[in-house]
């Protein structure tokens, strides 16, 4: 198994052990003091898990790009944020994908 797919199912097995009634997650308290920095536009919540970045965003982003290793939390993430059509989801390694400047 490659370290990749170790890394995956590593987070797959501990959202899987703590998905149920998992609330949506709270702004990150480093986040929150830099909000005022947070101008709007498109946004990146690299290695998203459920959606902390997400909960810090705001309603100033158009775009939010949510994307982690674990399909698991991709999945239960969207169940929390499903509201929310802003969210475009993605499976990856984030480190493998190609953004616009
Ligand atoms: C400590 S959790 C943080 C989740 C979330 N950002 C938060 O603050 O609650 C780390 C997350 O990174 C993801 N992850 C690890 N390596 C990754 C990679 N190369 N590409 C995308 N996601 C990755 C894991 O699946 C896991 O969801």
């Amino acid at each position: 198994m490659t370290e990749l797919a170790q890394t995956r199912r590593k987070w797959n097995l501990r959202y899987a052990e703590k998905m149920a009634d998992a609330p949506r997650p709270e702004p990150h308290p480093l986040a929150l003091e830099w909000g005022s920095r947070f101008i709007g536009g498109r946004v990146l919540d690299a290695a998203c898990g459920l959606g902390r970045g997400i909960a810090t965003a705001g309603e100033g982003f158009r775009e939010i790009y949510a994307v982690d290793l674990s399909d698991v939390a991709v999945r239960e993430a969207r169940a929390l944020w499903q509201s929310d059509s802003r969210i475009r989801w993605i499976v990856a390694d984030v480190t493998q994908l190609s953004w616009p400047r």
